[in-house]
C-alpha cells in the first residue's frame, strides 16, 4: 500500500497579520520562515538569504519576487530562484495554506522545479 505524503501543516499566523505586499518572519521549529504576499498570493519561502546570513523578510515584495535589502537579489516566490545576482542559490520555498483567515504552512516540501 503506498502512503500518500500528508504534509504537516503548522499555523504560524494570522493572514491579517501579514502586511500586503510584504512579509513576515516566523519561526517554523527551528527553520525561519519568510510569509510573503503578493497581491492576492501568499507563500512561504525560507527567510536567508542564500548569499549571505540576511533576513529577506526585511525586504521588499513586487512582481511575485522578494529582494534581498542588502545585495539586492531578488528571488522568485515561486521557485524560489533569484532572478539576479549577487546570489546564485535558490533559497528553499514551503508549501503553505490559508483557512478560515489563518495561516499554515508545511516544512515537509522542499523547492520543487
Ligand atoms: S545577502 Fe542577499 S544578496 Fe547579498
Amino acid at each position: 500500500m503506498t502512503v500518500e505524503n500528508s504534509a504537516q501543516f503548522v499555523k504560524v499566523c494570522e493572514l491579517t497579520e501579514i502586511p500586503a505586499d510584504g512579509a513576515l518572519g516566523v519561526e517554523v521549529g527551528d527553520t525561519p520562515v519568510a510569509l510573503v504576499r503578493s497581491g492576492d498570493d501568499v507563500y512561504a519561502v525560507n527567510d536567508i538569504c542564500s548569499h549571505a546570513e540576511v533576513s529577506l523578510s526585511e525586504g521588499e515584495v513586487y512582481d511575485g519576487t522578494i529582494e534581498c535589502w542588502l545585495h539586492g537579489s531578488c528571488f522568485d516566490l515561486r521557485s524560489g530562484k533569484p532572478t539576479n545576482p549577487p546570489a546564485t542559490q535558490p533559497i528553499a520555498t514551503y508549501k503553505i495554506k490559508v483557512e478560515d483567515g489563518d495561516v499554515y504552512v508545511s516544512l515537509d516540501s522542499g523547492a520543487d522545479d
